[in-house]
């Protein structure tokens, strides 16, 4: 397989797995990587929001869905991974489902999206579990939380120690914090590289994104391109 498959996965429903995965594969693109987002949430979330690009400005990176072929997810991405150099999956939320499973015994890095609250950080234990068994057949596998829809504040700033206290599956410094600028980029089908008036969003995903490739170890020298901006005015 010649892409590198990065899983963004967590049982925890809402808490930010397809936004982070929408945002990385477009900021990939930007850079000139092939990349391929791989829904595998029934929902379709990813699915539905790329959707909405318009012919002009279509949304960075292709995305389809495979979740109705559920367990024949390691098969699909094995025939996709020859055309693409990254391939990213947003899972559903569900640590039972063996959609999560699948994904991190052939992925190089999986993220875990944490909100820095205590329910999330209970949950993230569970995510953690999957991802140190997965690392027994697949020992290749890194994986990270990172934090998701982060602000300022005293529960934030506990719960982001106490995540930060693991070493094993450590807690990355760049994350997403909670910005408008996030939901708006679902509303035209784009990621924020997209949108006028979204720099704080946009740097901190570049900034993650850098993270993410260089423990891939791809090199992009070249920066993202600039995506071309929609008015924003026009929103439906
Ligand atoms: N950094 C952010 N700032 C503001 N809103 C955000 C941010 N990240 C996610 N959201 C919003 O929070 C909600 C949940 O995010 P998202 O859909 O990415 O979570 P998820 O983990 O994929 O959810 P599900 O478990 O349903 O698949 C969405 O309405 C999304 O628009
Ligand atoms: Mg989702």
């Amino acid at each position: 397989m010649s892409a590198k498959v990065v899983t963004v996965f967590n049982q925890k429903g809402g808490c930010g797995k397809t936004m982070v995965s929408m945002q990385l594969a477009a900021s990939f693109a930007l850079r000139g990587l092939r990349t391929l987002l791989i829904d595998m949430d029934k929902q379709g979330t990813s699915t539905i929001w790329a959707g909405q690009g318009s012919v002009d400005t279509p949304f960075p990176a292709t995305v389809i869905s495979l979740a109705p072929l559920r367990d024949k997810l390691i098969g699909e991405v094995a025939k996709h991974a020859e055309n693409y150099d990254v391939v990213v999956i947003d899972c559903p939320p569900a640590i039972e489902s063996s959609i999560p499973w699948a994904a991190l015994n052939i992925s190089d890095l999986a993220l875990i999206p944490v909100i820095p609250l205590m329910d999330n950080v209970w949950a993230s234990r569970e995510a953690k579990e999957l991802a140190r068994r997965a690392r027994e057949e697949n020992p290749e596998l890194q994986t990270y939380c990172i934090p998701s829809m982060s602000r300022r504040g005293n529960v934030f700033k506990a719960c982001t120690e106490i995540l930060a206290e693991d070493k094993d599956i450590p807690l990355l410094d760049t994350g997403l914090q909670q910005r408008n600028a996030y939901g708006e980029s679902q509303m035209y089908g784009l990621s924020v590289h997209g949108l006028s008036g979204s720099s704080a969003a946009t740097k901190e995903v570049e900034e993650l994104a850098k993270v993410v490739l260089s423990k891939l170890g791809i090199n992009t020298a070249k920066k993202p391109a600039k995506a071309k901006p929609v008015k924003q005015k026009e929103a439906a």
